[in-house]
C-alpha cells in the first residue's frame, strides 16, 4: 500500500514509516517542519534502504495537499501532524484549535476529492479525561479535558467519526497513545524535542547525556505504591508497529473504530529513573518539586481489544525502553542537530 504520513518527519512518524517499509508498504512524508527536520527523513531512508519520498508542505494547505494527492495514488494517510505540548496549548489555545483542527478538516476534504479511503489518526489516552476510572477501556466516554491541546484530540475524533457516519467508502482508525517513549534500536532516530524538554524520558536522558543539571519530580505525595505518577509508558516502535496493524485494518474495513495502544502495565516516574540508570549506567540527578497542574496520578490502557482485532500487542520491556533511548541519546547529545547543523 502506499501510505501518506501527515508530520511523517516527527517522533512517532519517523519510527511508523521505518516499520511500514520494512513491511512491505511505501510512505510519502509530508512535514512543515515546524517541529522536526529534514535530517530524520534521510535516516529514515537510510533505516529503510531505499528512498523517501517528502513534501515540505503545510498540512492545511489544502492546494498543496490536492496536488500531491493527484501526483500519487494514495491508499491511506497517517494524520501525526499536530502541535502536541500540553502546557503551550494553555498558553495559546488558539494556535492548537488552529493547527489540530485545521489539518484534520483539510486532511479529509482533500481526501474525499481524490477518492482516498482511509485514515489512521494520533489520538490520545488524554480524550478518556478525568473522571474515568483506570485501566482506560474504549467503550468509555470521552471525559473532560484539562487542557486545550487535549480538546483537540477530543474534537478531532468527533469530527472523523462524523466523517465516517456521512461516508460509508470512509474507514477512520483513530489510535489512542499511551505514553510513547524509546527509540529505534540502531540509535540512529528518536525523541529531539525543541527546547526544555516537557516529557519525562527526553528530560531524564538530557540529565543523563549532561545536558541538564537534574530532573525536578513533579510531586511524590501521590496516592501510588512509592508517591510519584504513574504511565502506561510503551516503546516507540511496538506503537509504529500497531500503526502497520492500524493501517492494514482499515483497508478491509468501513466506519470508524478506536484502539488503544499501551502496555496495560504502568510504571512509576521513579521507576522510570532508576530503571535508565541501570540501562544507561549513568546516574540521574533528581529532586522532588510541587505537583504539576492538570497531572493524574495514574492512568494506563486495556489493551485487549488491539490484541483481539489488530492483533497486536505491545512486546518491548522497560529495560528496552531505556537502553534505545539512551543509545540514540548518547549517540546524538543535540538530536539531530549535531549532524544536520
Ligand atoms: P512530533 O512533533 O515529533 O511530530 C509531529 C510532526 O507534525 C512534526 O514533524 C511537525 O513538524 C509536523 N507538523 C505539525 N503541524 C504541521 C502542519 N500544519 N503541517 C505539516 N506538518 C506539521 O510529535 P509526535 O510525538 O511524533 O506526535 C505525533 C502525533 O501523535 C501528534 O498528533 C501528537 O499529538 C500525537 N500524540 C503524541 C503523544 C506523545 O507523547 N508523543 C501522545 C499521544 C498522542
Ligand atoms: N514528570 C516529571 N518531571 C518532568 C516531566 C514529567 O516528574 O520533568 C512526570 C509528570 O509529572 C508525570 C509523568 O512524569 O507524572 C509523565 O509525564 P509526561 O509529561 O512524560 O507525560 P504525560 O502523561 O503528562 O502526557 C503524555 C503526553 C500527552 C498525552 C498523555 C497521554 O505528553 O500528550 O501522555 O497520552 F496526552
Amino acid at each position: 500500500m502506499l501510505v501518506l504520513l501527515a508530520g511523517g518527519a516527527g517522533y512517532i512518524g519517523s519510527h511508523t514509516a521505518v516499520e511500514l517499509m520494512a513491511a512491505g508498504h511505501d510512505v510519502i512524508i509530508v512535514d512543515n517542519y515546524s517541529n522536526s527536520c529534514p535530517e530524520a527523513v534521510e535516516r529514515i531512508a537510510e533505516l529503510a534502504g531505499r528512498p523517501v519520498q517528502a513534501y515540505e508542505a503545510d498540512v492545511k494547505d489544502k492546494a498543496a495537499m490536492l496536488a500531491i494527492f493527484q501526483q500519487n495514488k494514495v491508499d491511506c494517510v497517517i494524520h501525526f501532524a499536530g502541535l502536541k505540548a500540553v502546557g503551550e496549548s494553555v498558553r495559546k489555545p488558539l494556535e492548537y484549535y488552529r493547527n489540530n483542527i485545521d489539518t484534520t478538516l483539510t486532511l479529509l476534504e482533500a481526501m474525499r476529492e481524490c477518492g482516498v479511503p482511509s485514515i489512521v489518526f494520533s489520538s490520545s489516552a488524554t480524550v478518556y479525561g478525568e473522571e474515568n476510572p483506570y485501566p482506560y477501556i474504549e467503550t468509555m466516554p470521552h471525559g473532560s479535558c484539562s487542557n486545550p491541546y487535549g480538546w483537540t484530540k477530543s474534537m478531532m475524533e468527533q469530527i472523523l467519526e462524523d466523517a465516517a457516519k456521512a461516508d460509508p467508502g470512509l474507514s477512520v482508525v483513530l489510535l489512542r497513545y499511551f505514553n510513547p517513549i524509546g527509540a529505534h534500536a540502531s540509535g540512529r532516530i528518536g525523541e529531539d524535542p525543541q527546547g526544555v524538554p516537557n516529557n519525562l524520558m527526553p528530560y531524564v536522558a538530557q540529565v543523563a547525556v549532561g545536558r541538564r543539571d537534574h530532573l525536578t519530580i513533579f510531586g511524590n505525595d501521590y496516592p501510588t505504591p512509592d508517591g510519584t505518577c504513574r504511565r502506561d509508558h510503551i516503546h516507540v516502535v511496538d506503537l509504529a508497529d500497531g500503526h502497520v496493524k492500524a493501517v492494514e485494518y482499515a483497508a478491509s474495513h468501513k466506519g470508524a473504530e478506536v484502539f488503544n495502544l499501551g502496555t496495560g502495565t504502568p510504571y512509576s516516574v521513579l521507576e522510570i529513573v532508576h530503571a535508565f540508570e541501570r540501562n544507561s549506567e549513568k546516574s540521574v540527578k533528581f529532586e522532588f518539586g510541587p505537583r504539576r497542574e492538570g497531572d493524574l496520578a495514574e492512568f494506563w490502557a486495556n489493551a485487549d481489544k488491539a490484541a483481539a482485532v489488530l492483533g497486536w500487542k505491545a512486546e518491548r520491556t522497560l529495560d528496552d525502553m531505556c537502553r534505545d533511548t539512551w543509545k540514540w541519546q548518547s549517540m546524538n547529545p543535540q538530536g539531530y542537530r549535531s549532524e544536520s547543523e
